[in-house]
């Protein structure tokens, strides 16, 4: 009798044993499959990562941010070539935009003739200047040396070369205007480049976006003046000004100097 009684107490003491360690190899098992899974999921940001080259000119700054997704140079160029290439947006330059953008530009090249920053013999370089309504403008105002400079030419007012590799020699303009340094994949190539060509006492023009985002063929954001100001070496800054220059907010102008 006893005996049966100690059976039927011993029962239920083996069922809680039988449950117990069934829920801690359970808690174990979830255990195990969590760990892996982040280890997984970190496995795959790294190679993310990894995928963006890590050069000095890629580095990023408080005042200006590099764009990520560019492979290689070739990515980057191609992706600038969809748009300047593109036939229909071609046409829409060189009509309906053409008179329009000349006429802008014309205002800004006048006050910066009648402050003295440019004359009518100013040796002039216009950077990114797509299909040249800017080196028209320049012509307009009567600079008759000009020139502008994009991936594609664009006879006889723009000539083919990368901003980052300037096809001049050294000091050989009086005055450079560019609206694309947020096309530049290396900020300080594309500044460099301008302090080479531009003769001692040059004038650089910058037309750029601060306070707003530029579009999905940008390279690069800025976020304060500082940001482009500060890769100039040989330059000094003559005024910074707010502009309504399609959708860029600042001009910079800066001075090289003599010595
Ligand atoms: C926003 S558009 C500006 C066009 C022109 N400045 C205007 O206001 O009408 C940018 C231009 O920069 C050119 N561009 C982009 N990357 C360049 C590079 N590395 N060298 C020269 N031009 C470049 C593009 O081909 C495009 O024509």
């Amino acid at each position: 009798m006893k005996t049966t009684t100690s059976i039927q107490a011993t029962k239920p003491l083996i069922y809680k044993s039988f449950l117990l360690s069934l829920f801690l190899s359970l808690i174990f098992i979830i255990f195990l499959f969590t760990d892996q899974l982040l280890s997984l999921h970190n496995q795959h940001i790294k190679s993310t990562i990894n995928i963006v080259p890590q050069t000095s000119s890629l580095q990023s700054h408080a005042n200006l941010r590099m764009r990520q997704g560019f492979n290689t140079y070739d990515s980057y160029l191609k992706h600038q070539l969809n748009k300047t290439l593109n036939p229909k947006l071609r046409n829409l330059w060189v009509t309906r935009d053409w008179e329009r953008k000349i006429k802008v530009f014309s205002k800004f090249f006048n006050k910066l003739k009648n402050q003295n920053l440019l004359a009518n013999n100013s040796k002039s370089l216009c950077i990114g200047a797509r299909v040249g309504q800017e080196v028209a403008a320049l012509k307009l105002v009567g600079v008759s040396h000009s020139v502008g400079i994009d991936l594609v030419p664009f006879p006889p007012l723009v000539v083919q070369g990368d901003f980052h590799d300037q096809p001049f020699k050294n000091s050989t303009f009086d005055f450079e205007f560019s609206n694309v340094f947020d096309h530049a994949l290396y900020p300080s190539k594309f500044v460099g480049e301008i302090e080479r060509t531009l003769k001692p006492g040059g004038i650089c023009v910058l037309h750029v976006a601060v306070s707003k985002r530029g579009d999905k063929y940008s390279a690069n954001d800025l976020f304060n003046v500082d940001g482009l100001v500060g890769l100039f070496k040989v330059c000094d800054v003559v005024h910074v000004i707010k502009v309504d220059g399609f959708g860029l907010d600042t001009e910079i102008v800066l001075r090289k100097r003599k010595s």
